[in-house]
């Protein structure tokens, strides 16, 4: 997750670029740059590595210019490199730009670009804005920025200095975040609030389709044809702690309210014409009509998205036998491995001790191997034959959630393109690719149960265990909601199969035991529905999660997903019982980022 900072005005510029930039840090960064402006030309500096390597690159300069833009990119397109950096300039070195986001039509762009004769000189795909702009650029470079934004698909929140007009800084927002800023010495712009916070307090929050220019006596504000908009600025009453939680009390909250964007973002150029697209999946070169058996692979939380990949798949596709398991266990088991076995690694942070060890192993056997991960670089990145990003952006709180949702998608795509590769038909995935689709909204809504999952939160408040059970794909859902009930509530959870209970676990269920119980699962619901009853009639208090399908007369506690596909249940499910854990722990008044006893990235064994 990239970060921008950008300023004019009546002091040097480089002092706030640089600060905003390291209020960014949490975004996660590989490199960074600034781009200063004056008459006299654009100065750029750019380096792979950290900020303080940037520091130390500008220490011994003069630097008064009063207009620049900086950038901490986290690689998508191309390697953490110096050329990869942005700023990215024009060949005459009179444009500068730096990207968040990523341009989608980038290659038609480039190849025609590089037909006109234009030189490019990195990898990724935020080069091609710079050259776009000067080749409209007939004197104006506000004219030719809104020609060069007809042009760009995806998502982008861009930062334009030119020395046509060094005291200028053009601004253009669509999919990705972007504040500006003013003070009475000059204007900003920002990826996020935290940046600008020691410098004024007084921001707007851009709009897709903003195009804003930055002078240092004011804002102005467009679309993108040019037509001027009204300004929306606001106050921003709290200090800068609280800004990097985005005005939430805790990061895990933030992150359960990211999920709409992040999934979308990890869903971005993954559904091309109604199929799912992962190119990615070419370079693995599988003899797909020889594959003999599937492992899904990781630990914790991921472990719990690889059973979800593993009936998905078992599902689609019965003939190949699928597997997931805990890497701890996978690393020392005797698990049949061979050149015609996949297996797949799934891991937020990239670097958890036994995923890394587990992906050794299968390498030694000669298996193929493919990470889903979260962070770019990361070890398991960097082993695997392939890996595939979710893109929830820097997970900070040790409870995982949105890392969670994305690997669910990330998975769900991945099942649908191999169950093709080995001969199902299309027909059979539009209800999954519909859902998936719709489902940035189906978790907008979900988030708006908060207050009546709070509600029931409460139920706990004097509890020392709960129950969770659900059959079939609630199943995994159940074991992910206890999981994350017991790590940040300390509250003793178990998750157990719905038609299991009568065969031991139903001793432990007293009059006023809490049982969060899931009949989503429409062929089965009924018989949850009587297990349910069953802890009923013992006493048991039971928060019902179902559909507006399943009569609910006969409970008090109930909360509602949508008719989707029985498979993508596990994702709106996913987001209340994240909130149910969250709700509970601030009742009980745990810390809910740092859960005694644990780390974020698990790197021993
Ligand atoms: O970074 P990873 O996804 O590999 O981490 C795996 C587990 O350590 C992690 O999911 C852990 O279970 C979380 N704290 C769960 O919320």
């Amino acid at each position: 997750m990239c970060g921008i900072t950008g300023f004019t005005g009546k002091e040097a510029a480089l002092p706030f670029l640089l600060q905003g930039l390291e209020k960014l840090e949490y975004r996660g960064y590989d490199s960074a740059g600034v781009t200063l402006v004056d008459a006299k030309g654009l100065y750029t500096v750019k380096t792979k590595g950290r900020l303080k390597d940037l520091r130390e690159l500008l220490a011994n300069e003069h630097l008064p210019q009063t207009a620049g833009i900086g950038h901490t990119r986290w690689a998508t397109h191309g390697v953490p490199s110096n050329l990869n950096s942005h700023p990215h300039t024009n060949a005459k070195n009179t444009i500068s730009i730096v990207h968040n986001g990523i341009i989608e039509n980038y290659a038609s762009i480039k190849e025609e670009l590089l037909r006109q004769g234009y030189p490019f000189v990195s990898e990724t795909d935020s080069e091609v804005i710079v050259h776009l702009i000067d080749y409209y650029d007939k004197g104006d470079i506000f004219e030719a920025l809104k020609k060069a934004l007809r042009y760009l698909q995806g998502s982008f929140a861009l930062c334009v200095v030119s020395t046509a007009n060094p005291d200028t800084v053009y601004v253009a927002k669509k999919d990705s975040p972007m504040i500006v800023g003013h003070s009475s010495i000059g204007s900003f712009c920002a990826s996020d609030i935290p940046a600008v916070l020691e410098y004024t307090k007084d921001i707007m929050t851009l709009e897709d389709g903003n195009l804003a220019v930055l002078k240092a006596d004011g804002v102005e504000l467009y679309d993108f044809a040019g037509n001027p908009l009204p300004q929306h600025w606001t106050h921003v009453p709290y200090d800068l702690q609280a800004a990097q939680k985005g005005g939430y009390d805790t990061f895990m909250e933030k992150e359960i309210h990211e999920q709409p964007h992040v999934i979308q973002e990890t869903l971005r150029g993954r559904i091309v014409n109604d199929d799912i697209s992962l190119n990615e999946l070419d370079q693995l070169a599988f003899p797909w009509e020889n594959l003999e058996r599937v492992y899904f692979v990781a630990c914790g939380t991921a472990y719990n998205a690889s059973m979800f990949a593993q009936d998905l798949f078992r599902h689609h596709v019965p003939k190949i036998p699928s597997f997931a398991l805990a890497a701890s266990e996978f690393r020392y088991g005797s698990y049949y491995l061979s050149p015609n076995t996949l297996c797949i690694f799934v891991s937020q942070s990239g670097e958890t001790a036994d995923t890394l060890a587990a992906l050794n192993r299968a390498k030694e056997r000669g298996a193929k191997t493919l990470a889903i991960v979260n962070v770019l670089g990361s070890g398991l990145a960097r082993k695997a034959d392939v890996t595939l990003y979710t893109c929830a952006g820097p997970e900070i709180a040790v409870a995982s959630t949105k890392a969670y949702t994305t690997q669910l998608v990330l998975l769900t795509c991945l099942v649908i393109k191999m169950s093709e590769l080995l001969g199902v038909a299309r027909e059979n995935f539009k209800e999954l690719i519909d859902n998936l689709k719709d489902m940035p909204k189906i978790v907008e809504d979900m988030l708006k149960e908060k207050d009546q999952v709070h509600e029931y939160a409460k139920l706990l408040a004097d509890k020392h265990d709960a129950y969770f059970i659900g059959r079939k794909m609630d199943y995994f859902s159940v074991v992910e909601g206890a999981l994350k009930l017991k790590e940040v509530s300390y509250i003793h959870a178990d998750a157990y199969l719905a038609g299991e209970l009568k065969h031991g676990p139903i001793a432990l269920i007293d009059k006023g035991t809490v049982v969060i119980a899931l009949a989503t699962q429409a062929d089965v619901a009924a018989k949850t529905i009587s297990n349910i009853e069953e802890t009923k009639a013992r006493g048991a208090v039971v928060i019902l999660i179902t559909t507006s399908k399943q009569n609910t007369d006969k409970f008090n506690y109930v909360l509602r997903v949508p008719n989707i596909s029985p498979y993508l249940m596990a994702i709106p499910v996913a987001v209340l019982l994240q909130l149910f854990a969250y709700y509970a722990a601030v009742i009980k008044g745990c810390d809910v980022d740092k859960p005694r006893n644990l780390a974020k990235s698990v790197t021993v064994e």
